[in-house]
């Protein structure tokens, strides 16, 4: 957990609170695919719709269905899909929205456009990164691409045959393996709460 290098996530926060009454922010989890990411936005927006919050979770398969139709998995394509999705969230937690957005986003320097989109707006921005083993994923996988791509039906795996830039710095790295999902997404949860983001 390294707040200490991204002081604006939470000085940000509440200047947009200050000014709406309520803040929004983004909550970005990346990590590799089967790492946990829907899954752990989907309880933590459950959590918070719960507590009254206005959220919406940006899953990566849907939008690349519609707003990201079209687009490819090479590195360019990639990128273009996370600069759209980071515009998207950003005018959402501008106006007062929990933004949850579980794309794997492989590239540190399209993540850092993000970032920077959202610092330009002072608006809140949270990185997670949810830190799941390639191992363990490629067990769980959830959508057979692991296998897939061990069998050589398909290529351009993220964190197999392409590649996954893990965060240096996120505001919280967690951990998936071992724990359960409410565990995982409390943690996540109270993270958010404790900087007044949540
Ligand atoms: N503590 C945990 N937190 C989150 N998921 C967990 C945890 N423990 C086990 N899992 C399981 O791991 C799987 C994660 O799948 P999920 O679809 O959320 O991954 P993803 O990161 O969104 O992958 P993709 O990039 O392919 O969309 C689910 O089956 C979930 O139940
Ligand atoms: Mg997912």
């Amino acid at each position: 957990m390294t707040t200490a290098h991204h002081p604006a996530a939470g000085f940000a926060a509440g200047a947009v609170g200050a000014a709406t009454g309520e803040c929004g922010t983004t909550v970005w989890l990346t990590g590799l695919p089967s790492a946990g990411k829907t899954t752990v936005a989907r309880a933590v927006a459950e959590r918070l719709r719960g507590t009254g919050r206005r959220v919406e979770v940006l899953d990566g398969d849907e939008i690349r269905e519609f707003l990201s139709a079209g687009l490819g998995f090479g590195r360019e394509d990639r990128h273009t899909n996370v600069q759209r999705i980071g515009f998207v969230a950003e005018l959402l937690a501008r106006n007062g929205v929990v933004a949850l957005v579980p794309v794997i986003a492989p590239y540190a320097d399209s993540r850092d456009a993000v970032r920077k989109r959202h610092e330009t707006h002072g608006t809140a921005y949270v990185e997670v990164h949810v830190a799941t083993p390639v191992e363990v994923c490629s067990v769980r996988d959830v959508k057979g691409l692991y296998a897939k791509q061990a069998a050589g039906e398909i290529s351009g795996l993220t964190g197999v045959d392409d590649p996954y830039e893990v965060p240096e710095n996120p505001e919280l790295r967690i951990r998936t393996q071992g724990r359960s999902v409410a565990d995982t997404a409390a943690e996540l949860h109270t993270f958010l709460s404790e900087r007044g983001l949540a």
